[in-house]
């Protein structure tokens, strides 16, 4: 009798320590629109309009997914990403921090345009408070298209949010095969499939049809280690911040106009290492010594603007963006000035962000 207990145990054991061994992840697919999701009128068209599918179609298109993970879909938005907002991103931030609480979820795929994409993983790796997985994925071809990209890059996607290996890495955006960390991650071609780059650190890694092979760690910081957050924040408690591009002859005009129209800050998209004409930097200082904070970037699309190389910053009152392209420092600007107005404190963000 005690010898057939046991027996029955140790089945009870073996079968429960197999059935963990082969559940599969659950991840959970946060749509949001774009290309991904985009269709054309005809597949010989190159116009097409995005956001046109919903979730459970991308998921549909893709039968093979269902031997990655199981998976569940939300229709967080249905937006082409040039039309992303305060608004899409605080219900965003809002779901993929509550979905990732839920014990039972091992992971968030996001669908999305891939013209802001960038901005958005940046912004979520700021104020998204979990260690699992979060991966962005977008296509450049509509889904109607020949040769469409979107059901690879969705499976690959789903296999990284389900993967350990993705942990504690931020939100990482996976296109055309490449996995790139969301402070790197850059659209750098309006049309191309291998448009997203990561020009200063070089990309995370690759995947090959849902295998993974990383290259670094993201030693920057983000996810539970930032201090930045959105809990309970509507979109007008983000502050203003608006981006100035650098050319040839640039005023003092729209600087000015900005201030008095009561901005926070300014993003410079300087020319070279973040510099500008001397009208539009004596305007940036006048702005400084208001109390607006004046970030130096660049323009250029890859390379650091350090403080105090070219321009004084010290004594202008500016602070410098570091890595971060203009796109990027306004996001982490505009979460910074929620926490300090101190230039000092600001600096300090941009050096660690
Ligand atoms: C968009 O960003 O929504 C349009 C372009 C794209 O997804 O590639």
């Amino acid at each position: 009798m005690r010898t057939y207990k046991l027996s029955c145990l140790v089945t009870v054991i073996v079968i429960t320590l197999s059935s963990a061994a082969y559940a599969k992840p659950n991840i959970k697919v946060l749509a949001t629109g774009g290309t991904i999701a985009g269709a054309q009128a005809s597949t010989s068209q190159a116009g097409y309009k995005a956001g046109t599918f919903s979730v459970d179609d991308l998921i549909n298109a893709v039968p093979q997914l269902k031997d990655v993970a199981d998976l569940s879909g939300e229709q967080v938005a249905n937006i082409a990403s040039q039309t992303m907002n305060h608004e899409v991103w605080l219900k965003l931030a809002k779901r993929v921090n509550e979905v990732l609480k839920d014990n039972n979820t091992d992971g968030v795929v996001i669908t999305h345009g891939t013209d802001t994409m960038e901005e958005t993983a940046y912004f979520l790796s700021l104020v998204v408070k979990s260690d699992k997985p979060v991966v962005l994925v977008g296509s450049m071809r509509p889904a109607t298209a020949i040769s469409a990209d979107g059901p690879a890059n969705l499976y690959n996607a789903v296999s990284l949010a389900a993967s350990p290996l993705a942990r504690g890495r931020g939100p990482l955006v996976v296109l055309n095969d490449d996995i790139h960390y969301a402070r790197e991650a850059q659209k750098t071609n309006t049309t191309e499939l291998d448009t997203f780059k990561s020009p200063n650190r070089g990309r995370a890694g690759v995947m090959n049809t849902g295998k993974i092979e990383f290259f670094s760690e993201n030693t920057t910081q983000h996810g539970t280690k930032s201090e930045f957050s959105v809990d309970g924040k509507a979109p007008a408690d983000l502050p203003r911040v608006e981006i100035v591009y650098s050319y040839e002859n640039l005023g003092p005009e729209m600087i000015d106009d900005l201030v008095k129209e009561g901005v926070k800050g300014i993003v410079l998209a300087g020319v070279g290492d973040g510099n500008s004409t001397d009208a539009a930097i004596a305007a940036l200082s006048a702005a400084a010594k208001k109390g607006v904070a004046v970030v130096r970037s660049s323009r250029v699309g890859s390379g650091l603007v350090v403080r105090n190389v070219e321009v004084n910053d010290d004594k202008l009152g500016f602070i410098a963006a570091m890595e971060l392209s203009p796109q990027k420092a306004r996001i982490l600007l505009m979460l910074g000035l929620m926490i300090t107005s101190d230039p000092a404190k600001l600096q300090q963000f941009f050096m660690e962000y």
